[in-house]
């Protein structure tokens, strides 16, 4: 399908725009049902030991107060197999079963109470004896204890090499050996996690915030031992995921055994403080990374060896080293990554998990290893630049870094950067330039979708009906669009109905998969609906038609089909990532340290790009915690008690608006022929990789100061 689109690409506003806007886009927390009771977690204030005992009595006096969930009194749960792989977001998750404590403010129990105050307010009456163990913490501390794990997040190897590394660094004429440190990072989408659940008989319903409709269920089912037919996932409107609702969380098994217990309507909405130590974190990433080249450049030797923490509880490692696999050719390389167990809560998916801190070590290393070969840091990466898959040998289905780099430095204006560093000022700031390349997996998945076309006097109407959720990322405009051009209908006929799990299955909003698989599940079936009408109809039509003349010439007023769609054979023969090139322009106080940055430039090459008003805000948000990454967001842990010192928005610094200048986002024209039928490529984790490095290159061409620990603030360019 290479016909020319009309509405795909078209920079639709967003179909439920305005139901956002107007506060009538209910999310999690906002649903209302009768007799709904309000849950609130009891958390631990040490970090690792045992429970000794829990004092309820005043609790349950307190007013309003209709149960006290502890560990005494929880319904037994399914125990929690080993993690694999596949069973990471649907294995068992229960909570309450025993007294052991492995972090910090990990939930010991549940208040529910009439009034969500009530609830708070007698959670703070609990009172809990502990067993004291001193808490796994530190860093450097625990270093030693590390081991090589089996596999990595989304069954990435741990290990890889090719040639010899020590004899490709041998042979180079240039050798840099660096160690990158990224810190611990924290979740903070707009909309906290939330869940309401109720029984109706053996039907259980929840409301969540959740990226993922179907893992939801099954992990329901799995903990609770219910069957997974009886549970329905809703989740119409959602904040904002970024990796941290991917997995159902510890709050939501808590509520659906509140509702169970009290078979009545729970709803527990988790603060922001609780944002920071119950939904997941980026780990803390060291990496250390040589690269060995030849004179004029070229690369003999790459290695990216990594070392972070999981939690006692669970083993989850994000690879950071995979970018290193496939960015650049080298016929020398060796990536690995090893990891130690602490007390400090499980790491979980964070936008782009791997490639956000691993990109900043790699393209930091690159960056300084063209300063010191002289030469220009586009001509550097274009040098190196691999016709096929490094790792796999598998050809790129498409892939233009080069092109973006092009692009992105005319329209930045690259030239005009000094390569000496500290030679441009403009009063009391040094002004520097830096990029970087970036890169991400575009995966595809398998998906279903339903459409529904109505025929009331002679006004057609299309209804798409799949199991989708749209983060906040544009999933309603983009299958709206995509059913629009297929079956020929203007955009405002087509209803999108998505965020419940009883409609035909997607895997969700997810690695950079949601855009593309859900548009291609709609393409697939509004051209099954369109065949199939043709089938019944009984007129020879010389054009192709519409569905309107389709829905006439079979003469029918009701017509639905479904119809899904699964990656090709022939598409996975080929490797598939979004590709893109970021440039910034900082400013840096040189007395006070604090840097600016304003103006931000990225060229995204993506395949087709669906929404270009959508896919635009997706690179914008990625560039914007990006620079969060670069100058401020950092996790920090008290090395004695492992409690946070960072607990709020007060210490935990995320980008706010004067913060940012101007980003702008060009995308390349781009076909890619493989990787599905609409050649959709995704950017949702696109945006944020790279930005971090791109800064810090920006810094040392501004200062001659090379930060490799994130973030970058004032006392360190001081
Ligand atoms: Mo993404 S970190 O898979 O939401």
């Amino acid at each position: 399908m290479r016909e020319k689109h009309k509405i795909i690409g078209s920079p639709v506003s967003r179909i439920e725009g305005h139901l956002k806007v107007t506060g009538k886009a209910a999310y999690a927390a906002e649903f209302s049902f009768p007799h709904l009771m309000y849950g609130f977690p009891v958390q631990s204030t040490i970090t690792a030991g045992e429970i000794k005992s829990i004092d309820v009595i005043a609790a349950e006096r307190s007013p309003g107060v209709l149960k006290i969930i502890t560990h005494h009194n929880a319904l037994k749960l399914m125990p929690r197999p080993p993690v694999t792989h596949a069973n990471r977001m649907t294995r068992s998750n229960p909570v309450l079963q025993n007294t052991r404590i492995h972090c910090f403010g990990q939930y010991i129990g549940l208040v529910v109470a009439e009034t969500y105050e009530q609830a708070r307010f007698a959670a703070r009456l609990v009172k809990v004896s502990y067993k004291t163990e001193r808490p796994k913490i530190d860093f450097d501390e625990n270093l030693k204890d590390a081991y090589k794990p089996e596999i990595l997040n989304a069954g990435h190897p741990t290990d890889t090499s090719w040639g010899d590394l020590e004899s490709g660094l041998k042979q180079s004429a240039e050798i840099l050996s660096e160690t990158y440190n990224t810190p611990i990072e924290q979740h903070n989408p707009m909309e906290p996690h939330a869940t309401i659940a109720f029984f109706e008989g053996e039907r259980l319903t929840v409301y969540e915030s959740t990226q993922i409709l179907g893992t939801t269920k099954e992990a329901i089912a799995n903990t609770f031992n219910i069957p997974k037919e009886n549970i329905q996932v809703l989740a119409p409107f959602i904040g904002g995921g970024f990796g941290s609702k991917l997995q159902p969380r510890e709050h939501l098994m808590l509520t659906v055994m509140a509702a169970k217990m009290l078979n009545r309507p729970v709803k527990t909405a988790i603060t922001r403080q609780m944002m920071q130590t119950n939904v997941g974190l980026r780990q803390h990433n060291r990496q250390k990374v040589r690269i060995g080249t030849e004179k004029d450049g070229k690369l003999l030797a790459l290695s990216h060896e990594i070392v972070t923490h999981t939690s006692v509880d669970e083993e989850f490692i994000e690879q950071s080293g995979a970018i290193s696999r496939m960015m650049y050719e080298v016929p020398n390389s060796l990536v690995t990554h090893r990891v130690f167990t602490t007390n400090i809560q499980v790491p979980r998916w964070t936008r782009a998990p791997g490639e956000t801190p691993g990109s900043f070590a790699l393209e930091s290393a690159m960056d300084e290893m063209a300063h010191r070969l002289k030469i220009d840091p586009i001509e550097f990466r274009t040098k190196n630049e691999p016709s096929v898959n490094p790792e796999n040998k598998k050809p790129w289905a498409s892939r233009s870094v080069i092109e973006c780099m092009r692009m992105g430095a005319e329209k930045f204006g690259w030239n005009m950067r000094n390569s000496e560093p500290m030679s441009t000022r403009n009063g009391r700031w040094l002004v520097g330039y830096g990029m970087a390349s970036a890169s991400r997996g575009a995966p595809c998945r398998e998906a279903s979708a339903r459409v529904k076309i109505t025929n009331s006097n002679k006004n057609i109407r299309a209804r798409i009906e799949l199991a989708a959720t749209d983060i906040g990322t544009g999933s309603y405009t983009i299958i709206a669009q995509v059913a629009a051009e297929r079956l020929g209908l203007p955009v405002e006929k087509i209803k999108v109905i998505i965020g419940d799990s009883d409609l035909p299955p997607t895997p969700g909003s997810g690695g950079s998969w949601g855009a593309g698989t859900y548009t291609n599940a709609v393409d697939a079936v509004c051209e099954k609906a369109k065949n199939e009408l043709l089938g019944k109809s009984k007129i020879k039509f010389v054009n192709e038609p519409g569905i309107t003349e389709l829905m006439k010439a079979a003469a029918l007023n009701e017509y639905q089909t479904e119809g899904s769609v699964k990656p090709s054979e022939e598409s996975e023969k080929y490797s598939h990532f979004s590709f893109g090139a970021h440039f910034a322009e900082v400013w840096v106080d040189e007395s006070l340290g604090i840097v600016k940055i304003p103006r931000f430039t990225s060229a995204i090459a993506a395949g087709t790009i669906l929404n270009e008003k959508t896919a635009r805000s997706q690179i914008i948000s990625g560039v914007v915690w990006g620079i969060g990454q670069a100058l401020t967001e950092e996790s920090v842990l008290d090395k004695r008690y492992g409690n946070y010192v960072t607990r709020t928005f007060a210490d935990y610094h995320v980008p706010v608006n004067l913060d940012i200048g101007n980003i702008e986002v060009y995308f390349l024209h781009e076909e890619d022929k493989t990787i599905n039928r609409l050649g959709v490529k995704g950017v949702g984790e696109l945006g944020i990789t790279s930005v971090a490095a791109t800064i810090a290159n920006a810094i040392f061409n501004a200062t001659g100061k090379r930060i490799r620990d994130l973030p970058i603030t004032p006392d360190k360019l001081l």
